[in-house]
């Protein structure tokens, strides 16, 4: 059993990466020795320079993200609060939604708690087996009732990119506005916002932009108006009770996660050091060594992968024969030093379409930035191992 994190082979990134560039933990540990105030409460020198560490991340997160106003970003926890907040902000009882077959549990939980809640309904665009979504469904699916359009930019159980730009522009078309769920893709693929047709972005600090857990936001275009889903003190407008209008103090209330984005700010200034191609490069190439790798092993190891041309995300699906995928995933850790995810991925209906949901899903890799081939190699040699003993 191997035991030292040295040696530990981490494909789990598409969960939280790690590890983290240096440069993150030591923004971290330089920021609570010395800016560790509340933000926006208060003139001393603490408080200023924590106003100062958020408002830092929030415009280099906004330059990342081809945002022109940094204060339409909101930062909240992590993607599923980014869109708690962008579902329950905009809809209203008796509303449509269409989104697709491959969304998250994040996506699909809030929208079922507001159908019992109140009375909203859903409809699911199809995803074929290999990742193809047409874009017109979504127009297809539109009711005088729809008032918001969700996808996810890119499966986080296949890997398989969505086309958002052309369901944006559809979107557009029909003044409905488009929220995109961009856990997979933001920090990995190119977003640029100014230009995108895209409304509201939800996006986690803690995968690809290689922040800290409890980081992510969600963008929201100067035409929305979101209702708060909480409201308190924002260190601004204190005198009213109502919550403040400007975005993004309207959002944004209580003490946040000031250490965190401090360390947000220098994992997305790394990204960019490093060049987003460069990485993006490095890490589907390692997605293309482990699914060439897991093919040789034949038909012990079955595979999952999108058409080619859709494969978008670094993300290599396989099961072991008819073995339970978290019993797969348990023994690549213990008896190999190897982290993956095996089960259902939070997104049951993605295994619903792939055909895995009776074996109990299956088992994800996914390389990060840090990893090598060397690993990726090492990865297959334990499948292949175990898949001897299955
Ligand atoms: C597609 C997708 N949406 C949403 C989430 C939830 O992300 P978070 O853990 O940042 O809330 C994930 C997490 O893996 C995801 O892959």
């Amino acid at each position: 059993m191997t035991q030292s994190l040295e040696q530990f082979i981490y494909l789990d990134n598409a969960a939280t990466t790690w590890p983290k560039p240096t440069a993150v933990t030591e923004a971290m540990a330089d920021f609570m020795a010395h800016s560790a105030g509340s933000p926006a409460r208060g003139s001393h020198r603490l408080a200023l320079a924590a106003g100062r560490a958020i408002s830092g991340c929030r415009s280099e997160v906004a330059t990342f993200l081809g945002a022109k106003d940094p204060s339409r970003l909101v930062f909240t926890l992590n993607t599923t609060d980014s869109l708690n907040l962008a579902i329950k902000g905009i809809l209203k009882p008796g509303d449509h939604v269409v989104t697709s077959s491959i969304e998250h549990n994040s996506v699909t939980r809030p929208l079922h708690a507001l159908g019992n809640r109140m009375g909203i309904t859903t409809d699911y665009v199809p995803v074929s087996v290999d990742g193809y979504l047409d874009p017109e469904d979504f127009r297809r699916m539109t009711t005088p009732k729809t008032r918001l359009f969700v996808l996810s930019h890119a499966s986080n159980v296949t890997g398989a990119v969505m086309p958002v730009a052309e369901v944006g522009r559809i979107a557009r078309s029909l003044g409905i506005p488009l929220l995109v769920d961009g856990a997979q893709t933001v920090g990995l693929l190119p977003t640029n916002l100014d230009d995108w047709p895209v409304d509201l972005l939800a996006f986690p600090g803690h995968k690809s932009l290689l922040g800290p857990p409890g980081t992510g936001g969600l963008y929201v275009s100067s035409d929305i108006d979101l209702d708060t889903v909480r409201e308190g003190g924002t260190g601004t407008q204190s005198e009213l009770q109502d919550q403040p209008s400007r975005c993004p103090e309207r959002h944004e209330s209580g003490t946040p996660n000031t250490v965190g984005l401090a360390g947000l700010r220098a994992g997305v200034s790394y990204l960019r050091r490093e060049g987003l191609d460069r990485v993006y490069q490095h890490e589907m190439k390692l997605a293309g060594r482990l699914a060439e790798g897991l093919k040789l092993l034949g038909p012990r190891v079955r595979l999952y992968l999108p058409r080619p041309e859709l494969h978008g995300a670094p993300i290599v699906l396989f099961n072991i024969k008819d073995a339970d995928p978290g019993q797969v995933s348990f023994a690549l850790d213990r008896s190999y030093g190897v982290a993956s995810r095996g089960g259902l991925h939070c997104a049951p209906s993605t295994h619903r379409v792939l055909g895995t949901i009776s074996q109990g899903g299956a088992v994800r890799f996914s390389p990060g930035v840090f990893t090598t081939e060397e690993q990726v190699d090492g990865a297959v040699r334990a499948v292949w191992d175990l898949a001897k003993q299955i």
